[in-house]
C-alpha cells in the first residue's frame, strides 16, 4: 500500500517536472521568436525611422549597418517560427498568430519579399529623404506579413 502511494507520487512528480519543462521550452522558443523580431524593429525604428523622422541625426554608417543586419536576418524568420510555441511571450505587446502554424507556406511565402525590397533599397539611402523612400518600400513588406500573422495583445 505505501509503496503503490510512494510509486503514484513519483509519477505525479515526474509528470509535474516534465510538464513544467515542456511549458518552459515553449516560452523559450515563444521568447526567442519575439527577440527576431524586436532586433529587427530595433534596426527598422530605433535606427532607420528615428533618422526619417529626425530624431537622430543621419549618419550613413548606421544607417548601412541597420540594412546589413536586416538582411542577414530576415531571411531567418522561416526557421525561427519552425516550430508552434502554443503560448504568447509573458507580457508581450504582440503575438504569434496560430495562422503561422495552420498555412506556414503562406508565412515562409512573405520573407523573400522582404529581402527583395532590402537588396533594391540598401543603397539607395544618402540622405532623409531617400532614407525615408528606401523606410516605406520595406516597411510595406514587413506589414504584409504583420496583417496576417501577427496578433496585438494589448
Ligand atoms: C513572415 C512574417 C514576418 C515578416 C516578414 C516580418 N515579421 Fe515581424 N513579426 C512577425 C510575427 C509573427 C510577429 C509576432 C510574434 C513575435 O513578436 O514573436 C512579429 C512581431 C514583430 C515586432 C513586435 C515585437 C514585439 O513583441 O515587440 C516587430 C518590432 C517586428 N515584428 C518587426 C519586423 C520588421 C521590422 C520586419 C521587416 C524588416 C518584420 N518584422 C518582418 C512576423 C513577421
Amino acid at each position: 500500500m505505501i509503496r503503490t502511494v510512494v510509486v503514484a507520487g513519483a509519477l505525479l512528480l515526474g509528470v509535474g517536472l516534465f510538464g513544467v519543462g515542456a511549458v518552459m521550452a515553449q516560452q523559450d522558443v515563444a521568447v526567442k521568436q519575439d527577440n527576431l523580431m524586436r532586433a529587427q524593429g530595433k534596426s527598422m525604428y530605433g535606427v532607420i525611422l528615428k533618422t526619417v523622422k529626425g530624431e537622430i541625426p543621419y549618419d550613413q554608417k548606421a544607417i548601412d549597418a541597420a540594412f546589413k543586419d536586416l538582411e542577414a536576418s530576415v531571411p531567418t524568420i522561416p526557421n525561427a517560427f519552425a516550430t508552434n510555441p502554443k503560448e504568447d511571450v509573458v507580457n508581450a505587446t504582440y503575438g504569434a498568430s496560430q495562422k503561422i502554424w495552420q498555412n506556414k507556406a503562406d508565412f515562409d511565402s512573405k520573407v523573400p519579399a522582404v529581402s527583395k525590397a532590402l537588396a533594391d533599397v540598401k543603397r539607395t539611402a544618402k540622405d532623409v529623404a531617400s532614407l525615408k523612400v528606401a523606410f516605406d518600400t520595406v516597411q510595406a513588406k514587413c506589414t504584409d506579413c504583420h496583417e496576417t500573422f501577427r496578433v496585438k495583445l494589448k
